[in-house]
C-alpha cells in the first residue's frame, strides 16, 4: 500500500506534499514523511504515526525547497518506526526514494549489495532502490534508475530525486499506481490524482513499466529503457473541493450522506424510466455475447466481494446464467475452470486492488471475457478490462467502503436486470418492477438516511456490547456479511456475518445477553425462517435488532428493535438495508470515540497481494 506524491515548482514542496498526503492517507497512516532539495542537499523530515505528526515537525522546523517527494506508510517490510519510514536513501543522503509496492528479490539485492560495501539502516525493501540507483548513477539520475529498475521484481511506483540535480525529479510505476500532474511551472506525481487535484485537473495516467522525469516545465513520458511514449492527458472529471468534509464529522458519514445523489449520478442515462431498456455504456458487450453466456465468474475482495455475492445471486435468479463468487486472493489457488462464453465480473472501488487485478489477469489468461465494476476511472483495473461499467461514486476517502458499496449493488442490479431482459429469462412484469424500484432507490436512501436518529438511539444501546451476529437469508446473506465487516473495522467489535440457516450448525452456542444479534428480515421469501430465526436468539436471552420493512407489525412483536427501511422488492433490499446498518456501525464507533476514517491496521487501497 503506501502513498507517494512529488511537487517541483515554485511553491514550498512541503505544502504541496503535506497537503497530497492528506489525499492519500487513506492508504496508510503508519508514518509519513517528506524529503526536500534544499541548500544544495536533501532536508529529510520523518514521524512515526500519522500525517499531523509530520506537519507538527515542519511547523516547528520549516523548509522552503520547492522539489521534494512525499510518502505515508503502512508497513510490509520492517515495523512501524522512524528509520523504516520514507523517504529512504543512499548512504550519503543524496539520493531519496519514496516507493509504494513491494520489491520480491529485496533480500538478494540487499545482500549483494552489503558484499559491495553498502551500509542499510532500514529493514525495508524499498532501501535496496536508493542504494542501486546510487552504485548506478554518475550525474543522470534518469540512466541511473533506469538502470536500476533492470534489478527488481515486484511492484512499485517510485518517485526519485538527487541532491546534485534539483531541477529533475524521476518517477516510475510497475503494477502500483502513479500519475502525473500536469500544471503551469510545475508539475507533480502521486499515487492518485485526487492527491493533485487541488492544483491541477489534467494528469497523465502511467502504465506500468513506464517512467516520467519531471522538471518544472517539462514532463517527459518513456518506457523503462528510455523509448519515449505518449499519453493524452486525463482531465479529472470532479471539483478540487469533492474530497472535502464538507461540516461532516468524518468522510465515512459524509460519504453515507452522499449515497442518494451518488446513485442518481449513477442511474443517469442508464436507467430513464421503467418501461425502457437499461443502456450500459462501457460494457462492451453485443446482445448476442449476453444470450450466449455459459457461466459468469465474479471476483473481489472485502466489501466488494459481498457485493459480487449479490450479483451472483441476481445473475443466477433473474439471468439464469451459471454463477460463482469468489474472493480475488483465493481465484488463483482454486484454479477454476474457465468454460467458452464465460463472463468475468471484477468489482473494485479503487481499481488498484493487487489480489483483484492477479485474478483479473488469470481470468483473462484463461480465456474469459472480463467487464469490471469500478469506481475509480481511468484505474488499472477498468484499464485491463474489456468493459467497464463506472459506478460513478466519486472520490471515496473514508476507509470503511460504504457509498460505494451501494452503487456497485446499484450497478450490478442493473446489470442482471439488462442480462435477464436480453436472454429473454424472467417475466417482463417483474423486470419492470426492478427497475421501477432501481429508480426509487434514491429517494429511499434519502428517507433512510433522514432516520438517522432512530439509528443513532438504537446504536446508543448496543454500543458496549463486546459481539454480534449479523443473521439473514437469501439474497440478503451479503448484506449479514457486510453489516459486520462495517462494525469490526471501525469499532473493533468483535461482528460476525452468517446465514441465518447455518446458526442451528453450531454458532448458535455463542447466543448470551451481551451479544447482540441484527437478523435483516425483510418481507419475501425467506421472511418466515428469519423470524424463526429471530425466535431462536430470542429463546436464549439474545438481543435482536431487525432490520425490517416499513409496515410489518409482525416483527415488532419478535425484535426488541427495529431500524425500518421502506418497502422494496426483496432483490433490491440487499441496497437498502446496508444503509442503516452503515449507520449503526458508525455511530457505535463513534459513540466509543474510534478513529472512524482510519482505523487501526487498515489502509483503504490495498496494492501488495
Ligand atoms: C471495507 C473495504 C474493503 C475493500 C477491499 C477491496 O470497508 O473497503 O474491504 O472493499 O479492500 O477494495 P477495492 O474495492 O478498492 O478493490
Amino acid at each position: 500500500m503506501c502513498g507517494i506524491v512529488g511537487y517541483i515548482g515554485d511553491r514550498p514542496a512541503t505544502e504541496v506534499c503535506v497537503a497530497g498526503l492528506r489525499r492519500l492517507e487513506y492508504r496508510g497512516y503508519d508514518s509519513a514523511g517528506i524529503a526536500v532539495a534544499e541548500n544544495g542537499g536533501l532536508e529529510i523530515v520523518k514521524v512515526v504515526g500519522k500525517l499531523d505528526g509530520l506537519a507538527e515537525a515542519l511547523a516547528e522546523n520549516p523548509l522552503s525547497g520547492t522539489m521534494g517527494i512525499g510518502h505515508t506508510r503502512w508497513a510490509t517490510h520492517g515495523k512501524p518506526s522512524e528509520v523504516n519510514s520514507h523517504p529512504h536513501t543512499s548512504m550519503d543522503g543524496r539520493i531519496a526514494v519514496v516507493h509504494n509496492g513491494i520489491i520480491e528479490n529485496y533480500a538478494d539485492l540487499r545482500d549483494s549489495l552489503q558484499e559491495e560495501g553498502y551500509e542499510f539502516a532500514s529493514e525495508t525493501d524499498t532501501e535496496v532502490i536508493a542504494h542501486l540507483v546510487d552504485k548506478y548513477y554518475k550525474g543522470d539520475l534518469a540512466a541511473a534508475f533506469r538502470r536500476a529498475v533492470k534489478d527488481l521484481e515486484g511492484a512499485f511506483a517510485l518517485g526519485i530525486v538527487c541532491a546534485d540535480d534539483p531541477d529533475q525529479m524521476v518517477a516510475a510505476r510497475r503494477f502500483s499506481p502513479l500519475v502525473v500532474g500536469i500544471g503551469d511551472g510545475e508539475n507533480f506525481i502521486a499515487s492518485d490524482m485526487g492527491a493533485v487535484r487541488e492544483w491541477t485537473d489534467r494528469v497523465y495516467v502511467i502504465d506500468d513499466d513506464e517512467m516520467a522525469v519531471l522538471t518544472r516545465h517539462d514532463i517527459v513520458l518513456t518506457d523503462l529503457d528510455g523509448n519515449p511514449i505518449e499519453h493524452e492527458p486525463y482531465q479529472i472529471p470532479w471539483p478540487a473541493d469533492a474530497a472535502e468534509k464538507g461540516g461532516h464529522k468524518h468522510f465515512m458519514h459524509k460519504e453515507i450522506h452522499e449515497q442518494p445523489s451518488a446513485m442518481r449520478e449513477c442511474l443517469l442515462g442508464r436507467l430513464t424510466d421503467a418501461d425502457s431498456p437499461i443502456k450500459l455504456d462501457g460494457l462492451n458487450m453485443t446482445e448476442d455475447e449476453i444470450r450466449g453466456l455459459r457461466k459468469i465468474v465474479f471476483t473481489a475482495c472485502g466489501t466488494a466481494y459481498h457485493a459480487g455475492l449479490v450479483g451472483r445471486f441476481l445473475m443466477e435468479k433473474l439471468a439464469r446464467v451459471p454463477a460463482e463468487c469468489d474472493l480475488a486472493a483465493e481465484l488463483r489457488a482454486r484454479d477454476p475452470v474457465v468454460l467458452e462464453d464465460t463472463l468475468a465480473i471484477v468489482v473494485s472501488q479503487s481499481g488498484e486492488t493487487a489480489d483483484t487485478l492477479v485474478a483479473l489477469r488469470e481470468l483473462k489468461d484463461k480465456g474469459a471475457k472480463v467487464v469490471s465494476v469500478v469506481n475509480t476511472v481511468d484505474s488499472s483495473i477498468a484499464r485491463e478490462s474489456d468493459g467497464v461499467v463506472y459506478i460513478q461514486a466519486g472520490p471515496e476517502i473514508g476507509v470503511a467502503s460504504t457509498k460505494a458499496y451501494t452503487l456497485q449493488l446499484l450497478t450490478l442490479t442493473m446489470m442482471a436486470t439488462h442480462f435477464a431482459a436480453v436472454r429473454g429469462t424472467a417475466n417482463e412484469e417483474d423486470l419492470r418492477d426492478l427497475r421501477a424500484s432501481m429508480l426509487g432507490v434514491p429517494e429511499q436512501t434519502q428517507e433512510l438516511i433522514d432516520r438517522e436518529d432512530d439509528i443513532r438511539e438504537v446504536a446508543s444501546k448496543y454500543y458496549e456490547a463486546p459481539d454480534a451476529f449479523y443473521l439473514a437469508r437469501g439474497v440478503n446473506v451479503p448484506s449479514a456479511l457486510e453489516g459486520a465487516l462495517k462494525l469490526k473495522e471501525i469499532s473493533y467489535i468483535h461482528a460476525e456475518g452468517y446465514s441465518a440457516g447455518e446458526m442451528k450448525h453450531g454458532p448458535i452456542a455463542l447466543i448470551e445477553p451481551n451479544l447482540f444479534t441484527v437478523a435483516i428480515a425483510v418481507e419475501g421469501e425467506v421472511y418466515e425462517k428469519m423470524i424463526g430465526n429471530i425466535q431462536e436468539v430470542k429463546a436464549r436471552s439474545g438481543p435482536v435488532v431487525a432490520v425490517a420493512m416499513d409496515g410489518d407489525a409482525e416483527i415488532t412483536r419478535q425484535a426488541d428493535d427495529v431500524l425500518w427501511i421502506p418497502e422494496c422488492p426483496e432483490l433490491i433490499s440487499p441496497i437498502t438495508a446496508a444503509i442503516p446498518l452503515q449507520l449503526l456501525a458508525y455511530h457505535i464507533s463513534d459513540m466509543l470515540g474510534r478513529e472512524i476514517d482510519q482505523p487501526r491496521n487498515l489502509a483503504k487501497t490495498v496494492t501488495v497481494e
